[in-house]
């Protein structure tokens, strides 16, 4: 067996490293980048909540979901994600206003993605994951799963339909909730 000398091994090593700290380099500039540019980050939300009894008591029961309009104009919009459909299958929300989504799941973990949007989250069953965003424009956004969650996932998506601001003023004026089936 041949022995390197020290000085090659030295080296060797020395040029490796620069190859790591270029990779780091790299990778931290892609994060600066993705959470400046398209303002990507890491959910931040902890909350947890008992999946066996979501459908029974609590924020989550069938007519908490969809849409619920604050005092002040902003929307919540609480959602079940489970195998395998999003309740409701469609919201609306207005544009231009302040939207937060709350979304669980009673089952396995799903993944809660609008489209178009830099909305993107897991959701994972124990836990309330939550979304703060504000949609510029109205239209209509496709809301697919995106974690595998077994053999129907890929028939698991909802809507996003984002009305004028006004539009959603008129036609839900005065009502606590707004609903895509009217
Ligand atoms: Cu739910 Cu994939």
């Amino acid at each position: 067996m041949s022995v390197l000398p020290p000085e090659v091994v030295e080296q060797s090593e020395r040029q490796w490293a620069f190859v790591v700290a270029g990779v780091l380099g790299i990778v931290f500039a892609l994060i600066i980048y993705m959470s400046v540019h398209w303002a990507a980050q890491p959910p931040s939300n902890v909350e947890t909540i008992d999946a066996s009894t979501l459908h029974l008591a609590g924020e989550f029961i069938e007519e908490n979901l969809g849409t619920a309009v604050q005092p002040d104009g902003s929307v919540i919009v609480r959602v079940i994600a489970q195998q395998y459909s999003f309740v409701p299958a469609c919201m609306v929300v207005p544009a231009d206003t302040p939207v937060v989504f709350r979304v669980t799941s009673p089952d396995v973990v799903h993944g809660f993605l609008i489209m178009g949007t830099n909305v993107n989250t897991m959701v994972v069953p124990g836990f309330i994951a939550q979304v703060r965003t504000r949609f510029a424009n109205a239209g209509e956004h496709l809301m697919p799963c995106q974690e595998y969650c077994s053999v129907g996932h890929e028939g698991m998506w909802a809507h996003v339909k984002v009305m004028d601001r006004q539009e959603f003023a008129r036609s839900y004026a005065g009502q606590p909730r707004a609903s895509c089936a009217r």
